[in-house]
């Protein structure tokens, strides 16, 4: 898989996108009202009403139990589905305006996966693993190896370029799914239930990785169902039966707001 066919246009895309450069205050993405009915007999409604926005550099859990519709809000976030009501932008682009071309564009240049599961090609060494994450974006081969090796460094496995994913660790794979996901420099990287393929240590390491990135200014979600991994996270954002439910910047608003009116301080209230 190193051929260029299926490459898609980027430039009307990058175009757009250069409206929006050097403006630190736009928000990377915006979910807006956003509703998400499966149709079926009976139809069911995975999300309802769900709105937040997340800036440059923010790293955020959402938590939430299972079919609280995490999933469904992460496949939103990433254009692989389009809401059935409300507005998802990315980086300021209306999604909903986009045609299919342009949304794998959008994706291709502006957002990295990570999953559960991995998704690795195992008859292709680590490096090509993650320089076929710039395939899609329009990058020549020479320059997607050299990236490669740059995303490689990023998450400490510069060492293993041409191992084969079989040769590697849980922890390892994930790795260089990692790795992937950052190769192509996206604004946001959406991770669900990265740790879920893992044993307790291991998880550890990876969220250990994604803190460092976030160090490094990279923007992150990650989905979990576990409580501990999204206490670690710098924000969080609780999911009940397809709703938000708790958002710990709006908390943190809320009672700065509540200690600025305060008439004595002293009291924190923040858990
Ligand atoms: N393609 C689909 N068609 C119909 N219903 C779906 C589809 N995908 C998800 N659902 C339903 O939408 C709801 C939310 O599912 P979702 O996968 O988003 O939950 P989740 O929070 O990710 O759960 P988990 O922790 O188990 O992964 C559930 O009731 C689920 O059964
Ligand atoms: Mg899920």
């Amino acid at each position: 898989m190193t051929s260029d066919a299926g490459a898609v246009p980027t430039q009307r895309l990058d175009d757009n996108l250069k409206r929006f450069a050097g403006s630190a205050d736009q928000p990377v993405l915006e979910v807006d009202e956003v509703a998400k009915v499966y149709s079926g007999e009976p139809p069911v409604s995975a999300l309802r009403g769900v709105s937040f926005s997340i800036a440059r550099g923010e790293l955020v859990g959402i938590v939430g139990p299972s079919g609280s519709g995490k999933t469904t809000l992460l496949h939103l976030m990433g254009t692989l589905d389009r809401p059935s009501s409300g507005h998802v932008r990315v980086t300021g682009l209306e999604v909903g305006r986009l045609s299919d071309r342009e949304l794998s564009a959008l994706r291709a240049t502006h957002i990295g996966f990570v999953f559960q599961q991995f998704f690795l090609s195992e008859h292709q060494s680590v490096l090509d693993n993650v320089a076929d994450g710039l395939l899609y974006a329009g990058v020549p081969q020479v320059k997607r190896r050299a990236r490669a090796i740059d995303a490689l460094t990023m998450v400490g496995l510069e060492g293993r370029p041409h191992a084969r994913p079989n040769q590697l660790s849980g922890g390892q794979r994930q790795r260089v799914a990692v790795a992937r996901a950052l190769v192509g420099d996206p604004a946001i990287v959406l991770a669900d239930e990265p740790t879920g393929n893992l044993d307790q240590a291991t998880g550890q390491s990876i969220l250990g990785l994604f803190k460092d990135l976030h160090e490094l200014g990279v923007t992150i979600v990650v989905i979990t169902h576990d409580r501990d991994i999204a206490a670690r996270m710098d924000r969080r954002i609780e999911m009940l039966d397809g709703q938000m439910v708790f958002d710990s910047a709006d908390n943190l608003a809320t009672v700065t707001a509540a200690a600025s009116r305060a008439p004595t301080s002293g009291n924190d209230h923040r858990s």
